[in-house]
């Protein structure tokens, strides 16, 4: 199996969060009805789907691309008694075949960023009723002229990414009204989705002693959480909520 795989197989989490944070960015929503229905976009293995499931009592269609997450998603919605509120459909996020107007809500936390922030806002505001509510989250700078290190890494690892304002005027130019945002802390990065990977990273360390290709992703995965480690006070996934206008 690719070292990317490996390391990332059965986490609990594809990229930073929490149910705090899932919960807090709820509660910024306005204006949804009883039992929404509720588009989760790049749900992976769909911790935050579960809590929207928890939260809303409403019905989340989450969506992703690599089937075995859809698959784990749905077990774990069984199990939690969940599964009658959750639907898993494998489809692309830049080629979403639902109606117009068929979302009260829609969520996608870590994963904008493989369309882009403003296309995802721009393209997916269709799918929302009239006043309807999208939260994201989405890698941010949090302070201007970062160190020379973490601006080079970030700057070839993900160079679209953008100041607090600049996402902000990113929002309202894409029709919506801000409702709020906040910094994911630092337990969004560790508890559920670093400290895993660490954990995985130095066993498959061990495990492929002898395979320098190999030895060489599992380096670049350790670098990622590196950079974190020492540039927190930089950068952070933010969660950002709006409301359609
Ligand atoms: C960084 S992960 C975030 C997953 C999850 N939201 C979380 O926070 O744990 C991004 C997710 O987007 C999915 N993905 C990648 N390309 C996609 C696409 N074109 N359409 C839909 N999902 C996609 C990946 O399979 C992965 O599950």
């Amino acid at each position: 199996m690719d070292i990317f795989f490996q390391v990332h197989k059965d986490l609990p989490r594809e990229g930073p969060g929490s149910d705090g944070s899932t919960r807090k960015a709820f509660g910024l929503l306005k204006g949804l009805p009883l039992n929404p229905r509720i588009l989760d976009v790049g749900c992976g293995p769909g911790m935050q789907t579960l809590e929207l499931a928890r939260l809303s009592g409403g019905q989340i269609v989450a969506v992703d691309t690599h089937q075995p997450f859809l698959d784990d998603l749905a077990c774990r919605a069984q199990q939690a008694g969940l599964a009658s509120h959750i639907i898993t459909v494998n489809q692309s996020m830049s080629a979403l075949d639902f109606p117009d107007a068929s979302f009260d809500a829609i969520w996608s936390e870590g994963a904008i960023y493989i369309m882009g922030f403003e296309t995802g806002l721009r393209g997916w505001k269709r799918l929302l009723k009239p006043g309807g509510c999208l939260a994201v989250s989405e890698l941010t700078w949090l302070r201007p002229a970062a160190p020379e290190e973490i601006t080079a890494y970030w700057g070839r690892e993900y160079p679209p990414m953008k100041s607090l304002d600049e996402n902000l005027a990113i929002i309202q130019s894409a029709g919506y009204r801000d409702l709020g945002h906040f910094v994911q802390p630092p337990s969004d990065w560790w508890d559920a989705y670093y400290l895993p990977i660490e954990k995985r990273v130095a066993a498959l360390r061990r495990q492929y002693a002898k395979d320098p290709a190999a030895q060489a992703q599992l380096a670049e995965h350790q670098r990622e959480v590196d950079m974190y480690r020492k540039y927190a006070d930089w950068y952070s996934y933010v969660f950002y909520a709006m409301q359609s206008v």
